[in-house]
């Protein structure tokens, strides 16, 4: 039997991969002391020499999240279980590399914790850090990126024309085939430490009156809502499709605007999370 362990903010996704697997998830308590630290416990411990799935995801709540993670691990650890993490959004995942001198590597950071910990190996979706699929070496971690690119494009029927709203997308979408690329002109301002971006689109570059829009992330919705609008004033129908929708503050009111439907997967949950990567996750699992 696969031993699953869920996180706090996981518990659906979990539940859904423990189902299709014919298992049931180990019950944990998660509590929180008076002065804010976190206590685990694991309700069931016999699991010496297996393999134990924690499948926790990121968001919301990064930090307490890697905190509740790195906690699981340890207990799967200390009762024998061989720990691997299932992380549907791995947060901090963007800063994969030093951009300045004087930044803290926060991918690194993680990776390297979740290694000491004792963790086997990651299973992650669409992470950003490799911008490549499959099996990668992260710091002596072993990872597994698997793309839900296919999926969430097949929710949608035929007659679209798939675009990526920058350069940058072209990794995350290299599953598919034909999809155009906009380009991000120049960078216009930034507030609150998010970028707004003016997108120049070519008409002829993106062909037929059904766009469909797809990134991996969608945070601050400064990248997407500007690609969006840039299709919409060419008179597109425009459906957006997202693997992680974090969707910060009013940025799912504002894409609205422009988009005539969005949909991201349950790697975070969301009134958009619609497409489910669970039989994904347990596909890698039983393999
Ligand atoms: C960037 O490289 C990513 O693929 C996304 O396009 C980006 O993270 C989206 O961020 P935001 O929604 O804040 O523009």
């Amino acid at each position: 039997m696969v031993r699953i362990v869920g996180g706090s903010n996981t518990e659906e996704l979990a539940g859904k991969v423990s189902e299709i697997l014919g298992g049931a998830v180990i019950g944990k308590s998660v509590k929180k002391f008076p002065d804010g630290e976190s206590y685990i416990r694991l309700e069931d411990t016999g699991f010496e020499g297996e393999k134990v799935y924690v499948i926790q995801t990121l968001f919301p709540d990064q930090n307490e999240s890697l905190i509740e993670l790195f906690m699981t691990i340890n207990a799967v650890k200390e009762n024998g279980g061989i720990p691997v993490a299932v992380i549907p959004y791995f947060a901090y995942g963007r800063q994969d590399m030093v951009f300045e001198k004087g930044e803290a590597f926060s991918l690194k950071v993680i990776a390297s914790i979740l290694k000491a910990l004792g963790t086997e190996m990651v299973i992650t979706v669409d992470a950003h850090f490799h911008r490549k699929g499959g099996d990668h070496d992260m710091f002596g971690l072993h990872v597994k990126n698997i793309s839900a690119v296919k999926k969430l494009r097949n929710h949608f029927g035929n007659g679209f024309t798939v675009v990526g709203p920058d350069e940058g997308s072209r990794n995350f979408l290299s599953p598919l085939e034909g999809s155009v690329f906009l380009k991000k002109t120049k960078k216009i301002k930034e507030t609150n430490n998010q970028l707004h971006y003016k997108i120049n689109v070519e008409s002829k570059d993106v062909k037929g009156g059904s766009v469909l829009l797809m990134d991996d992330i969608i945070s601050g919705g400064g990248t997407i809502i500007s690609a969006a609008k840039a299709l919409k004033e060419q008179g597109k129908k425009v459906s957006v499709a997202c693997v992680h929708g974090l969707f910060m503050g009013d940025s799912l009111k504002k894409l609205s605007k422009y988009a005539d439907e969005i949909v991201s997967t349950d790697t975070i949950k969301s009134p958009c999370s619609v497409v489910s990567v669970a039989d994904l996750i347990a596909r890698e699992i039983s393999e």
